[in-house]
């Protein structure tokens, strides 16, 4: 069951005008003046400094907030492996084109990120309010760095649900070269880090029962490939078999190849 979101109260009047806006977009969430007032398992979003973020009450793992100047993301992109990563084959980057991808469960944006990073200019959809401002704000403090900045200018936050959004783009006859799928799926971790943070996404999220929903509409709005990042053993999407796998170490890619590039 997912936990109820707080909203941390701000002195600086134009980072509380932010979070009123926040608020509005959130069903059920209400403020809070102090943390220590939280129930337990209580998550609670505000601003550490300029950096939105969102913590569990009497947690103990670091609050989640989206960083893509330094930390992982920054450590990836200098050193990372380029196209040579499972993600920039898996969506086609080796065959030397730069395709236009709709990441149509954008949760944090690190594989947006990854994908713009290389060259991709990357429609990313995410439909809990609570991450796509996470998101929103990653992008934003993005946008003003200057190492990063035309990176994170080639990613396009849509705050919706895609099944949603898909319907829309269908419907105006619009099309992606290719649609990425990354819905949550029950599994174990191994890295205590990113047990951490599921740890609030659970808290937040309750999975994503409806992902099998997601991959028909994906293969009608795609032109070129759908790809699902899925965890190594788990079934395919829908119970559909793709063209091929690619395998990675820590997931494994099913591609649904509908043209050549
Ligand atoms: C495992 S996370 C994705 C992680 C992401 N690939 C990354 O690199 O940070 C799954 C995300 O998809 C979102 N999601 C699932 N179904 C969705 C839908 N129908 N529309 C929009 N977002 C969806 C969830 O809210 C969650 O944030």
């Amino acid at each position: 069951m997912a936990s109820s979101v707080v909203v941390q109260i701000h002195p600086d009047p134009d980072k509380q005008a932010y979070l009123e806006t926040l608020l509005s977009s959130m069903d059920g969430a209400t403020y809070i003046e102090n943390p220590a007032d939280c129930r337990e398992n209580q998550l609670i979003l505000g601003f550490e400094d300029d950096r939105l973020s969102l913590t569990r009450a009497c947690g103990k793992e670091n609050p989640i907030s989206v960083d893509f100047v330094g930390g992982k993301a920054g450590h990836r992109r200098k050193f990372g492996g380029g196209k040579g990563q499972d993600i920039a084959k898996a969506v086609g980057l080796n065959k030397g084109v730069k395709p236009h991808v709709l990441d149509a469960t954008g949760g944090l944006g690190r594989d947006a990120f990854v994908l713009a990073s290389l060259g991709c200019k990357v429609t990313v959809i995410e439909r809990s309010p609570v991450i796509a401002a996470l998101l929103e704000d990653g992008i934003r403090r993005a946008i003003a760095d200057p190492e990063v900045s035309e990176i994170a200018g080639r990613m396009q936050l849509i705050k919706e649900d895609s099944r949603h959004a898909m319907a829309s783009s269908l419907s105006l006859g619009k099309q992606f070269d290719v649609v990425y799928l990354d819905p949550m799926f029950p599994h174990k971790e191994r890295s205590a880090e990113v047990k951490k943070e599921m740890k609030i996404f659970q808290a937040l999220l309750s999975g994503d029962p409806d992902a099998d929903e997601l991959l028909e509409p994906a293969l009608k709005l795609a032109q070129y490939r759908v790809v699902i990042k899925r965890p190594r053993l788990s079934p395919e999407l829908g119970n559909t078999s793709p063209t091929y796998k690619l395998e990675g170490k820590a997931c494994r890619y099913d591609i649904h190849a509908l043209k050549a590039f």
